[in-house]
């Protein structure tokens, strides 16, 4: 695999951030990209070139008919000066996963996970070395052909950028229950990764900020009862030894790589993982009797955040006093630890890349 690299002139490299503290979540993006174009039924001209601006006809399909699909996930420096990456390949299949559902060609996983890893090589030097800090690595793709029509497009853009980041995510989350909309429904396309379910979100994220919460809880599309998932993040609920978090069997949410992986340690520390749906209003109860003991999210920007309460109905429910349970703490720092290579990795989860 050919991949070509364009010299960029020293004066053109921007200048690093001065404090990792004030980095923010994506706001910096680093000098270089990974490019590669679809035309003619193949994958081409596999570049990593400057970070610039794309340029595409105004009638180009993902700008009209929604042909765009992304995915996100992060590199981690560590300790011995090693840059891991958590699980990539799911992040590859998951990517074709979306692609499928969205009509756009895959791409070979190969072709991906060679890009990422060599361009995480030449900008090294932009992965953020202290702790709570990453590179964020955003894989994207596009439907680039001009066509007014209502076709999938026969030319597609993909492309990788890094943007050197720290958490968004508030340290304890307060959820808001919408009973007024839905992120997806069964048939649809809830677990692709694609810019219209989010754009979908916007509305109801940005009424439940207004109300002084952070993030919505999705219910089901049909008994406007059951838990699907958060904004960008999965969801569990702890009863004691037994942990529930919603099954990804159907196609309405996004199966999470930390989810995965949470399920994972949460079982090694003992405890029993059911994949059930959980209906709200036995939430609720479970809550108000303290059968509920606490409850977190997880996903790849947020890593793993404790849920301090739920607003559903007009009532906010808090949970375990809005305090970190002990689980959410455990499964955190287990997962932390692996990924930044504080522990060794017993699942073959990291893939160091230098
Ligand atoms: C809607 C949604 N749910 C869940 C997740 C969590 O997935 P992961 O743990 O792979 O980041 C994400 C993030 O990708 C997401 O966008």
């Amino acid at each position: 695999m050919q991949i070509h690299i364009e010299e960029i002139p020293e004066a053109e490299l921007k200048p690093k951030y001065e404090s990792e503290e004030d980095i923010g979540f994506g706001q910096i993006k680093t000098d270089r990209m990974f490019t590669a174009s679809y035309r003619d039924g193949t994958w081409k001209d596999l570049t990593i070139k400057k970070y610039a601006p794309i340029i595409l006809d105004p009638t180009a399909v993902c700008f009209h008919y929604g042909q765009t699909i992304f995915e996100g996930q992060k590199a981690f420096w560590t300790q011995e000066g090693h840059i891991n990456l958590f699980r990539p390949e799911k992040n590859a299949a998951r990517f074709n996963l979306s692609a499928q559902r969205m009509m756009m060609p895959e791409i070979d996983p190969e072709i991906y996970l060679t890009g990422l890893k060599e361009l995480l090589i030449i900008e090294k030097d932009w992965v953020p070395k202290s702790k709570g800090s990453t590179i964020y690595i955003r894989p994207a793709m596009i439907g680039t052909e001009p066509c007014l029509g209502l076709r999938a497009s026969n030319e597609y853009l993909f492309f990788i950028i890094l943007s050197p980041s720290r958490s968004y995510f508030p340290e304890i989350l307060k959820l808001y229950v919408s009973e007024q909309y839905i992120r997806s429904a069964p048939g649809g396309m809830g677990n692709a990764k694609t810019g219209g379910n989010y754009a979908g979100s916007l509305l109801v994220g940005q009424e439940a900020k207004k109300a002084g919460f952070d993030q919505v809880l999705w219910l089901d599309a049909i008994h406007r009862r059951y838990v699907e998932e958060v904004g960008a993040m999965n969801i569990f609920f702890v009863y004691n030894d037994i942990v529930y978090t919603t099954p990804i069997e159907g196609d309405t949410i996004v199966h999470g790589i930390t989810r995965e992986s949470a399920i994972q340690l949460i079982q090694d520390f003992g405890y029993t993982v059911k994949e059930e749906s959980l209906a709200i209003d036995k939430i609720v109860r479970g809550i108000k009797e303290g059968a509920l003991v606490e409850s977190f999210g997880t996903g790849t920007a947020a890593s793993i955040v404790p849920t301090g309460s739920l607003f559903y109905q007009g009532e906010n429910h808090i949970i375990n006093e809005f305090k970190v349970g002990s689980l959410t703490k455990k499964v955190s720092k287990r997962l932390l630890d692996i990924q930044y290579g504080n522990i060794p990795d017993p699942y073959n989860w990291i893939v160091q890349v230098i």
